[in-house]
This record gives structure tokens, C-alpha cells and sequence, in this order.
């Protein structure tokens, strides 16, 4: 019997998600077409941004610009929000130089400063230091051992420059230790100085209330494949005055930011799943706590030197647990945690098979060897008390295995 706990990873396809999808591969047509096909995929797929706009409360479906997926939409974010305030890169002058165009054309200076904080996916952060090399500043704001944003610093490093500053990126909730971050205090802060703000909410849709309107975001990334839909398609959502330079270019589509044929199966299967995801969100949302609270006392009580990464209780995802456990190597616990029957993680899946310390645990202020013992559990709507108790139940033999097989390799503890 195997025991899935890795749905910040990817979340398996609830059966009526996987119907909707499969039906619509089915028919063939491209929405940009104009026979009867076509228009019948333009209805579904309106359809569908409509239903995927409710589920993140945008006030328009013209806001839901669809992607590939969540990487996609944060390279559309980072590098589209600077190119926006930086439109002279690649022409006579650049944002390093702040030289004005040949031709005599005037153009907004430039905005070279980017703030994103120091736990971002890499998605967000290895865009926003790719831009480095077109001349742009990446400025880290530093969280605490718990992971949150460190607020004096955020409004300090905004406030030293606002106006070469061209877009602040925060995540919602961080993928490894579940930490959520302030994210209506952060967007109402840039909002008073003008500057755009991007939300990485990949892990916190479907987990916890998300309401693009409320927030105050400009723009904002999901992806259908953490909440039960397919990998492969996703979402930017973005304020209607905004038009970022887009990263794909061609015929046209998503409001000219988004090239590219839409895909009308991975919109409905999105579409199903988004609706499903935050239909009962505070039942399922719940649910998952209990079963979160109910693993983080286990394994505090059944190895009391494992120490919770990330904050207990409401500032922490309610399907998150992560630990790290003191001698033991992330990797080996993984394959003890498989060889018993759970599929597990050591944090995020986009840097597993590499083995590096955790990047977020090291910005948390931890040393190396502890941001190599770490163990990331998340659990779905069908996980069960049973699968949890399971867990706990083969837990200790494991870990004893993991810090002797880290002892044995001259792993300190
Ligand atoms: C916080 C975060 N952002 C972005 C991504 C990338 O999303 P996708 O897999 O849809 O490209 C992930 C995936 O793990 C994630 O956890």
C-alpha cells in the first residue's frame, strides 16, 4: 500500500476533474478559430476563465490570463512588470545607464530596483536575477527564523528608493515550510508608493482564502496541477491597466501577453478543479489543519529532537508539515520514508535530485547540515487520520536508520 504526502509537489486528479478533462481532449478545435468548432472551444474556454476568475475573486475574467503553469506566469510577472518600467532596456539606452533613448523620443526613466523576498521559488528569483543581466538591481528582503517577511526591512528597502523601483514579488505562502506571508500589508505598502506588486500564491490557492480584488495585488500566479488539475496550465492574474512586456511573443492571444494556442482541455480540467478547490475551502481547509496538527504532535512526541520548521498554527499552510531532523540526511529519509510505503519530499520537488541544503531553512538562519535534514510532508483532501497515524507509526525506525546511515558517511548530528 502506498501513502501520497507530496501534494505540494503535484496533486493527484479528483475523478470528476480528470471526466472534464479527458471529454474535452476529445474534441478538437482551436478557439481562435472561426467555424462552429472553434467558436464552441472560444464558449468553453470563456467559460472556464470565468469559473477560474470566481475562484480567485479577480473582478473580471479578462484578468485571468492563461499560462502553462505557474513558472511561466511568474517569468511573465518579473521579467513583463520590469520590462514595463524599464521599456529602453535593449534599445539606445539601458537601465544601468538611466541614458535617455537615441532619436530624441523621451521615455520614463528607469526603474532598475526589484524587491522580492529571500525564500522566493525559483521561478521568481532566478528571473529577477537573470534581469540583472539587462542592468537590474535585486534587492532580498530577509524573513525570519519562522520564514515571514521581515516587515521594517520591506518598508525601509522600499522606502529608500521608491522611484527606481519597478515591482515588489512576495510570495503567499512559501512551498517548503508553509510559512504565509503578510501579503495584504506588503501590497497596501507598495500600493502608497506606486509600485507593482506580484503574489506567488501557487501554494496558497486552494489552501487558504485568496481574493485577488481584496488583496491588493496587481498580479498574481496560480497553477492548476497543486489544487487537482493538470500540469501544464495556469495563470497569471493581472490588473486590466496593466500590460507587461510579454516573455512569448506571436499570435497574439491572452490579451496580447500571453501568445500561443490556448489550450481548452487544461482550461476546463483548471476550471473544474479551481472550482472545487474553493467551493469548500474552509471545510477542506480544516480537515487538513487537524490532520496537519494531529502529524506535527506525533512526530514531536515520537522524536522529540525533530524541530517544526515554520511557524505553528494559522501562519502556516493547513496542509504543510516540515521538520528537520537532527543527523539525518533529507534524501535518505526519503527513500526510507518510500521503502515503507510514503511518498515524500525534502523540500521542493523543482530542486529534488539534486542534493543541496535547503535555500529557504539556510535564509531562515540555519546552518548547512540542518538544511540538509529536512523532511517536507503535505497532505490532499483524501488524506485520512489512518494515513497520518501510519506515518507516525513507521517514523521511528526510519529516522534511527537515517542518523545511522548519516553517522556512517560523517554527517555531524
Ligand atoms: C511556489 C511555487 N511557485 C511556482 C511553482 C512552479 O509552478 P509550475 O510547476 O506550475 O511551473 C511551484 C511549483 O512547485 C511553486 O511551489
Amino acid at each position: 500500500m502506498r501513502t501520497y504526502f507530496d501534494h505540494a509537489a503535484t496533486s493527484p486528479m479528483p475523478p470528476d476533474v480528470l471526466d472534464a478533462y479527458t471529454a474535452e481532449l476529445r474534441r478538437a478545435a482551436n478557439p481562435s478559430s472561426l467555424h462552429a468548432e472553434g467558436q464552441a472551444a472560444r464558449m468553453r474556454i470563456e467559460q472556464a476563465r470565468e469559473d477560474i476568475a470566481r475562484a480567485v475573486g479577480a473582478s473580471t475574467p479578462a484578468e485571468v490570463v492563461l499560462t502553462s503553469g505557474g513558472t511561466e506566469a511568474d517569468n511573465l510577472a518579473i521579467k513583463g512588470l520590469w520590462r514595463l518600467r524599464n521599456a529602453d532596456v535593449g534599445s539606445a539606452g539601458d537601465a544601468s545607464s538611466g541614458e535617455e533613448p537615441s532619436g530624441g523620443e523621451h521615455s520614463s526613466p528607469p526603474r532598475p530596483r526589484i524587491l522580492i523576498s529571500a525564500i522566493e521559488h525559483p521561478a521568481v528569483s532566478e528571473a529577477a536575477d537573470w534581469l540583472t543581466g539587462l542592468g537590474a538591481e535585486v534587492v532580498r528582503i530577509p524573513v525570519d527564523a519562522d520564514g515571514r517577511l521581515d516587515l521594517a526591512a520591506y518598508e525601509a528597502a522600499l522606502t529608500a528608493d521608491p522611484d527606481r523601483t519597478a515591482l515588489v514579488s512576495v510570495m503567499a505562502a512559501n512551498n517548503e515550510i508553509g510559512t504565509v506571508q503578510p501579503i495584504a500589508e506588503v501590497a497596501a505598502l507598495a500600493r502608497a508608493h506606486r509600485v507593482p506588486v506580484h503574489t506567488d500564491a501557487v501554494q496558497a490557492f486552494g489552501q487558504l482564502p485568496l481574493d485577488f480584488a481584496a488583496v491588493g495585488v496587481d498580479a498574481m500566479t496560480v497553477t492548476a496541477h497543486k489544487i487537482g488539475g493538470p500540469v501544464g496550465i495556469g495563470a497569471l492574474v493581472l490588473g486590466r491597466d496593466l500590460a507587461p512586456e510579454p516573455v512569448l511573443h506571436g499570435g497574439g492571444q491572452e490579451r496580447s501577453v500571453r501568445s500561443g494556442t490556448l489550450d481548452v482541455a487544461g482550461a476546463v480540467a483548471f476550471a473544474a478543479a479551481a472550482t472545487s478547490a474553493t467551493a469548500d475551502l474552509p471545510a477542506r481547509a480544516g480537515h487538513m489543519a487537524a490532520l496537519r496538527d494531529r502529524l506535527i504532535d506525533g512526530i514531536t512526541a515520537a522524536v522529540p529532537e525533530a524541530e517544526l520548521s515554520g511557524p505553528p498554527g494559522a501562519g502556516r499552510l493547513p496542509n504543510n508539515v516540515h521538520f528537520v531532523f537532527p543527523g539525518c540526511e533529507g534524501d535518505t529519509l526519503i527513500f526510507g520514508f518510500d521503502a515503507a510505503g510514503f511518498a515524500t519530499s525534502a523540500g521542493s520537488a523543482c530542486s529534488a535530485g539534486v542534493s543541496r541544503p535547503s535555500e529557504v531553512l539556510l535564509a531562515c538562519g540555519r546552518d548547512e547540515p540542518t538544511a540538509r535534514a529536512c523532511q517536507r510532508f503535505t497532505l490532499g483532501p483524501e488524506t485520512s487520520e489512518a494515513d497520518v497515524d501510519r506515518l507516525l507509526a513507521a517514523l521511528p525506525e526510519i529516522v534511527v536508520r537515517a542518523r545511522r546511515a548519516g553517522m556512517a558517511s560523517g554527517a555531524p548530528a
